[in-house]
């Protein structure tokens, strides 16, 4: 069983990754409503692993004799500016989420408890990823200085990650 530290700050891990996965739900939603499909598409399937995230999460704590609880989710953001806007909130979002990751690190090696040290060192390495992914993302976006035209190209490329994957952004 985890002692009740640890379970209550994975709990609130919990909390956030499913708020990810709705934030990254509203955003695709007004991508898709906007015209901007690829990067909808790249958003809904992004909102879903986070979904995944907070899933193995969830089944961690159940499986270590402890209690995950559901989530209460807080409505996110439904209306954006524009598609760099989203990317800029994405990138800080997820740069704030690495900082927790690194806290809830720090309070199981302070609980030594070395079983979800280890555990998490999975999320440490998924959010080098995922800054590394929205930083070229948005520098991408930067480039195109809101050019129609290329904004319509990038929307394009988004949708090309969806089946390929994200590596192929990093290139
Ligand atoms: Fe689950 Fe985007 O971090």
């Amino acid at each position: 069983m985890l002692n009740e530290k640890v379970e209550k700050a994975l709990n609130t891990q919990i909390e956030l990754e499913q708020f990810s996965s709705q934030l990254y739900l509203a955003m695709a939603s007004w991508a898709e409503k906007n015209g901007y499909n690829g990067t909808a598409n790249f958003l809904y399937e992004h909102s879903d692993e986070e979904r995944s995230h907070m899933l193995k999460l969830f089944h961690y704590v159940n499986d270590r004799g402890s209690h995950a609880v559901v989530p209460s989710s807080e409505k996110p953001n439904h209306e954006y500016e524009s598609v760099q806007k989203v990317f800029e909130e994405i990138y800080n979002h997820e740069k704030m989420i690495s900082e927790k990751i690194n806290d809830l690190v720090g309070i199981c090696y302070e609980e030594k408890d070395f079983t979800t040290t280890n555990f998490l060192q999975w999320y440490v390495q998924e959010q080098i990823e995922e800054e590394n992914l929205f930083s070229t993302v948005l520098d991408k976006l930067n480039l195109l200085g809101g050019d129609k035209a290329r904004l319509y190209m990038f929307d394009n490329e988004m949708e090309k990650l969806v089946t390929a994957g994200t590596e192929g952004v990093t290139e």
